[in-house]
């Protein structure tokens, strides 16, 4: 039998969803969340692994300034003299170690472990395997046998639909914390969609005069990202809220017009924030599940292929599978954009670029 990954959807109705979906959001109040910190510390420490990613940056500094003691199992030693870490404990070692974690939890008191783990190469499968599942249980393991009070998961809005291994293995934890597969710890599980330099990859291509890539309208999707400043603070607000045990909260960004998009939307805003009429690369849906199957056909006999088929399929994803979560914060995408109006961008296009290892991905803000 043929099959795409993602139910294939007739192009004319998905838009009709999409505009529908932001109609109702952009007039809706979302009332699930009240943003705005809630609950201060008492220097409990607070356990963080894979604080060292681009949410634990915000996260760390939030929990600090919130009365906790976080602290932060980190591979690179050089973390220690980063700003963002200064009123963190920064314990050397590696989460995929089973007992690098242990004496991470055991070396004092710990009230919270909370995950942000992810592979930093979400198209090998084995890597994804090591960190996003087995890494995660080694902190569930730990918090367990050491009688922790919460383990929070940082899980993925997609694990509402998981196609891409990451999402899969962010459920199968989910699953094992939530049937307390390694024993009994209270758990949090956080849903959060995508983040702002996700959508903002295209950024400096379009500073730089290229066009914007939309697969047929452009309009398949609708999505509400989250800064990484208000996700910080709202999963500091879980931590040992006694209504946030045994609950998965989906999470996203304000339901606001420069907020809540569809990936036009997304363009249209790089394209005005540079003054520039929007210039699209029009990429037909058809052609582009076309493109997946041939290379996935090619993918059985070279394995080298497979991580390309990866990323075709993930840019698909993101582009057909709506993200869109109850509100919480302030900050928005357009905001998010605003900031990066002034910089420069490396020239060349974005496979030249991924082949020299220029990072594209404006993560430092
Ligand atoms: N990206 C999105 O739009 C999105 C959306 C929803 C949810 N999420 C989820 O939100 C969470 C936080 O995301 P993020 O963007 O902060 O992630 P990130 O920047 O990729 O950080 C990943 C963390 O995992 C660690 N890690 C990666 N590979 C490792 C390995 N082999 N051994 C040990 N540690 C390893 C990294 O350590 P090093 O710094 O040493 O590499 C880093 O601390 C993740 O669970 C992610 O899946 C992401």
């Amino acid at each position: 039998m043929a099959f795409s990954t993602i139910t294939d959807l007739d192009a004319g109705a998905a838009q009709r969803h999409s505009h529908a979906l932001l109609q109702r959001i952009l007039t809706t109040a979302s009332i699930s969340y009240a943003t705005g910190p809630t609950g201060m510390g008492d220097g409990e420490r607070v356990l963080v692994l894979g604080g060292t990613g681009y949410i634990g940056r915000a996260l760390v500094p939030e929990l600090a300034r919130r009365g906790y003691r976080p602290a932060v199992l980190a591979r690179s030693p050089e973390v220690e003299s980063e700003a963002e870490y200064a009123g963190a404990e920064v314990i050397v070692g590696d989460a995929t170690r089973a007992a690098d974690v242990r004496s991470a939890v055991d070396v004092a008191p710990t009230a919270v472990v909370i995950s942000l783990l992810s592979g930093r190469r979400p198209n090998d499968a084995e890597d994804c395997r090591l960190v996003d599942h087995e890494a995660v249980v080694n902190g569930i393991k730990a918090a367990v046998a050491h009688e922790v009070r919460q383990f929070i998961h940082v899980s993925d809005f997609g694990a509402y639909r998981p196609e891409l291994i990451p999402q899969v293995y962010k459920l199968q934890v989910e699953g094992e914390l939530i049937g307390q597969h390694h024993g009994h710890v209270p758990w949090t599980i956080v849903r959060p969609t995508a983040y702002f330099p996700y959508l903002s990859v295209a950024f400096g291509d379009v500073k730089n005069g290229g066009r914007y890539r939309i697969y047929d309208h452009g309009e398949w999707n609708v999505v509400n990202p989250i800064a990484r400043e208000d996700l910080a603070e709202f999963i500091v607000n879980q931590v040992l809220a006694d209504d946030a045990i045994g609950r998965v909260l989906p999470v996203g960004g304000p339901w606001t017009a420069d907020n809540a998009v569809t990936l036009r939307g997304a363009g249209e805003m790089m394209f005005d924030i540079n003054g520039r009429t929007p210039d699209w690369e029009v990429i037909t849906m058809a052609s582009w599940d076309k493109k997946i199957a041939r290379l996935r056909r090619l993918g059985r006999v070279s394995r080298q292929l497979k991580p390309v088929v990866f990323y075709l399929e993930a840019a698909k994803y993101w582009s057909v599978v709506d993200h869109v979560a109850p509100a919480y914060g302030t900050r928005t995408l357009r905001g998010f954009m605003e900031k990066l109006k002034d910089r420069d961008f490396p020239t060349g296009s974005y496979r030249e670029r991924m082949r020299k290892g220029t990072n594209v991905m404006p993560t430092d803000i």
